[in-house]
């Protein structure tokens, strides 16, 4: 499984490369903040079918094309978001990836987020641990290497990461309160803009925590495993048990996620 989705992520990231260096890129509106592109529906589409040509009984849920139900009663489900942080693509920045997740009987068994630009792949599968390695436009690969979540218990310390949903104005004014909170509390906060990546760069130890309300499944699904894979811990922002389908994500390293509870609910 994890060979055939790093495959076909990797023929996906082609796809969206092209797209990325194009000129006259297409691009809708799907409310007055949230972008779709071209590029969006082609990767989606591209990878809709190579899953559905291999795992025909597989069911897919896609950011794009919503859900596939299929007769049998295959448990697995495909959670795919094509371009995670399209408004960071429309404008060019770099700083965007393809998640794919596999959940079978309710549970993430693997993840894979790949930004194509930087060549940065992060996987997991359960039980076997996270890991990062940087596909080289050249063909040169760097051998995967395994992934920790940070080790940094002092909060005035920490590097924190959230995410602002652009279809969800209310949880806005709720979130930047927060998001000031918690840039005093710690070393700083930053905002990158694709959700997969906060996770995938939390599993690396680079932000300490992550939070944001209203995430969906598509956003999240391989970031979970990966933070779960590096040794953190993942709640709902008020500390209770998280689900990918769940209203909001608090995803640490352990150490300070019971102090960033207090912070974000106090
Ligand atoms: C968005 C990004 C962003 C997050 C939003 C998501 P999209 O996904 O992950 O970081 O703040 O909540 O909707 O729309 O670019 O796939
Ligand atoms: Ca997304
Ligand atoms: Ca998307």
């Amino acid at each position: 499984m994890l060979n055939f989705t790093k495959k076909i992520i990797l023929e996906a990231g082609e796809i969206v490369k092209k797209y990325y260096y194009s000129e006259n890129l297409k691009i809708e509106n799907k409310s007055e903040k949230d972008l779709v592109t071209e590029a969006d529906k082609a990767c989606e589409k591209f990878l809709v079918e190579k899953i559905k040509a291999e795992f025909p009984d597989h069911k897919i849920l896609g950011e794009e094309s919503g859900s596939t139900e299929t007769d049998a009663q295959n448990s697995c489900k495909w959670i795919i978001d094509p371009i995670d942080g399209t408004t960071n693509f429309a404008h060019k920045l770099p700083i965007f990836a393809i998640s794919i997740g596999l959940e079978k009987d309710g549970e993430v068994i693997l993840g894979i987020v790949y930004n194509p630009i930087t060549g940065e792949m992060f996987s997991a599968e359960k039980g076997e641990g996270s890991y990062l390695e940087i596909i080289g436009a050249n063909g040169i690969n760097t051998e995967p290497r395994r992934l920790h979540v940070s080790k940094n218990s002092n909060l005035k310390k920490c590097l924190l990461c959230t995410g602002f949903h652009p279809g969800h104005p209310e949880l806005f004014e709720k979130n930047i309160i927060l998001f000031k909170k918690l840039m005093i509390a710690s070393h700083t906060a930053r905002r990158l803009g694709a959700a997969s990546l906060d996770l995938a760069y939390t599993a690396a130890g680079y932000f300490d925590a992550f939070w944001e309300f209203k995430l969906y499944p598509w956003d999240v699904a391989a970031g979970l495993l990966l933070i779960q894979e590096a040794g953190g811990h993942v709640t709902q922002m008020d500390g209770s048990q998280y689900s990918i389908y769940g209203d909001s994500i608090l995803a640490s390293n352990n150490l300070i996620h019971d102090e960033m509870v207090t912070q974000l609910n106090s």
